[in-house]
Formats: structure tokens, C-alpha cells, sequence
């Protein structure tokens, strides 16, 4: 598909696929082109072409992801957003190396990704903190198994203020809020350097205000690490106030149906005009992949 902008005047924001979407009227700046992905120079995450079709033991399929390219920026924070049981765990599993792709490749920083490293950081939706440690020990345990932990120790401690939790050092995961559990389970990530940090629907199980905390305290530690950060996310709002760029996925078989830059500069405003154009943009397009039944949103 030939690359062509469309002809909206507007706020800087680019998109594509949107093949049937009114643009008659006072909207953002939409470009459309088929893969709007960074220059090579700066990637450092790289899917191409990858497909994956599980297999039970009946011999039955089902076709999770078909045919997904996607370059990622050092530094950049890309957002996944698609209905439910569209292939974005099975991407991000592929990504952290924990499965491997049917045909298509992946590739971390000129390397193809063949197994699981310290390289790629993952944060699961809920439960991943060990129960038996306390903060302290959850956020030191990729230190300790890396044998690093003396020097780096400082670093636990400044962890632990950066995510508001300076005095629940010694308390167990179920003495703790589910919110303050999932900011231990980024910071846990975080401190061992990933290149990337894999989130998968972080914030899935929390309340609105609770989102809202860790989803400002993510973007600090993103602002002050510059670490690239992958996002799966169900929250329209979420993706556009965290992501230099929103993926969206089509329903299963998933596919990339589009991407929008959010060219909002930090800290951005739920209700601000252009968070609105593009919230707005977004629900368009998800509707237009809408299968049947409906999928889900928050919104
Ligand atoms: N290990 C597996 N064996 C068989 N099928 C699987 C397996 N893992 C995932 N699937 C199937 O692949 C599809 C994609 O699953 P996946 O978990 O990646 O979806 P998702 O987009 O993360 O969904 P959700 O938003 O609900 O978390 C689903 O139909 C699911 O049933
Ligand atoms: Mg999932």
C-alpha cells in the first residue's frame, strides 16, 4: 500500500488504516502510511513477520497472531491495544523469549531472540511477586541470582523510594495493596537494567486511582531511566496518557491494524483537546475491528 497523508489539518498526531473513518470534520492530524515504524537507527526491537498457531492435543488450531511486524525505538514507549484473546500475551511472551514464533522472526538489539534474559524485563498482570519474600528481598532477587547484590544494595533502596514504598521494606506481598504489589513488581523488573521492559496489562486488576498512581510513577521511572517500555493494555486512556506510540491489534487472528503517535508533550491532560481527538481516533478504529461479540473497552 502506497503511503498518503490524508488531507486533515490538525494536531500531529499520525495514524493508519483508517479506511473508513469520517475525516470531514475538525480532527487531529492524521498521515496514513503502511508502517510508520522508527529508522533502523534507533531500534532496538525488532518483530518481523511473525505468525504463531497453537496446536491441542486433539490436533485442534488456534491462530493467535498472523503476520506481525513491528519496529520499537530505544527509549520509546509503545502500547498494545486489541480485544481479548488477539495474541498480545502470545506477542509479548514471544518477545521475552519464553516462546518462539511459527515462522517470522524477532530481534533484540541486532540479536535474534532465542531465550529468555535479563535483557527483556517482564511484568505480569498480577501475582508475579514471590509470597514468601518481602519487598526488599522481591526487588533484590534478580541481583542476588546474578550475584551482584553488595554493590548494587544502594540501589534497592532508591528503588523502593522511587515507587512511594519507604517503610513496607520488610512486609510480605499479602500485607500489601494489590497497587503497591504491582509498583514492587515494576521496580523488580527495573533494577536489573532490562533493555526492554515488557508490561502485560500492569494495571489490569486495579482501581481507577490506583491506575493513575502507578501509571505516574511509570512515567517517571521511564523519564529517568529512558528505559523502552512495551505496554499491553484494555484502557484507551491509559495507552494515550503513557505512549510515544499506540499499536492497535485487529481481533484473533491478531494482526496490526494500525498505529497512532501521541505527540503530546508530558504531563499530559485526560481531558485535554488532543487527548480527546485521539481517544476519540482510537475508539473509531477499534470499532471498526469490532468483532462479534463486542469486545470490551475501558474507557
Ligand atoms: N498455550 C496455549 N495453548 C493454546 N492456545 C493458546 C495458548 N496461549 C494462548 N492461546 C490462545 O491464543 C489466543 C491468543 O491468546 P493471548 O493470551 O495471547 O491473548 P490476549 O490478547 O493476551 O488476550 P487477553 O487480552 O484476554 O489477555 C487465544 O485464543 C488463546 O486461547
Ligand atoms: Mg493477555
Amino acid at each position: 500500500m502506497s503511503v498518503q497523508p490524508l488531507p486533515i489539518g490538525g494536531l500531529g498526531i499520525d495514524a493508519i488504516n483508517r479506511p473508513h473513518i469520517d475525516t470531514s470534520a475538525k480532527r487531529a492530524d492524521i498521515a496514513r502510511s503502511e508502517n510508520p515504524s522508527p529508522s533502523s537507527d534507533g531500534e532496538i526491537l525488532k518483530i518481523d513477520s511473525v505468525t504463531r498457531t497453537y496446536t491441542d492435543a486433539e490436533g485442534n488450531t488456534v491462530e493467535a497472531l498472523r503476520d506481525v511486524s513491528l519496529s520499537v525505538k530505544r527509549g520509546e514507549f509503545v502500547s498494545i491495544i486489541g480485544s481479548s484473546g488477539c495474541g498480545k500475551t502470545t506477542l509479548l511472551r514471544m518477545i521475552a523469549g519464553l516462546d518462539a514464533p511459527e515462522s517470522g522472526e524477532l530481534v533484540l538489539n541486532g540479536e535474534r531472540i532465542a531465550r529468555p534474559s535479563q535483557k527483556l524485563g517482564y511484568v505480569f498482570q498480577q501475582g508475579s511477586l514471590f509470597p514468601w519474600q518481602t519487598v526488599e528481598q522481591n526487588i533484590s532477587a534478580g541481583l542476588k541470582a546474578r550475584g551482584v547484590y553488595k554493590e548494587r544494595k544502594a540501589d534497592v533502596k532508591t528503588y523502593i523510594e522511587l515507587i512511594g514504598l519507604t517503610g513496607f521494606e520488610k512486609s510480605f506481598p499479602h500485607q500489601i495493596s494489590g497497587g503497591m504489589a504491582q509498583r514492587v513488581a515494576i521496580a523488580r523488573a527495573l533494577i536489573n537494567n532490562p533493555a526492554v521492559l515488557l508490561l502485560d496489562e500492569p494495571m489490569g486488576a486495579l482501581d481507577s486511582l490506583t491506575r493513575a498512581d502507578i501509571q505516574c510513577k511509570l512515567l517517571e521511572l521511564w523519564k529517568k531511566r529512558n528505559t523502552t517500555m512495551v505496554l499491553v493494555t484494555h484502557d484507551v486512556d491509559e495507552a494515550i496518557f503513557l505512549s510515544d506510540r499506540i499499536v492497535i491489534m485487529t481481533p484473533r487472528p491478531g494482526k496490526i491494524q494500525g498505529f497512532i503517535s501521541v505527540k503530546i508533550p508530558h504531563p499530559r491532560h485526560r481531558g485535554g483537546i488532543e487527548f480527546l481527538s485521539i481517544r476519540r481516533d482510537i475508539l473509531e478504529v477499534l470499532h471498526l475491528a469490532r468483532a462479534n461479540p463486542a469486545p470490551e473497552y475501558m474507557i
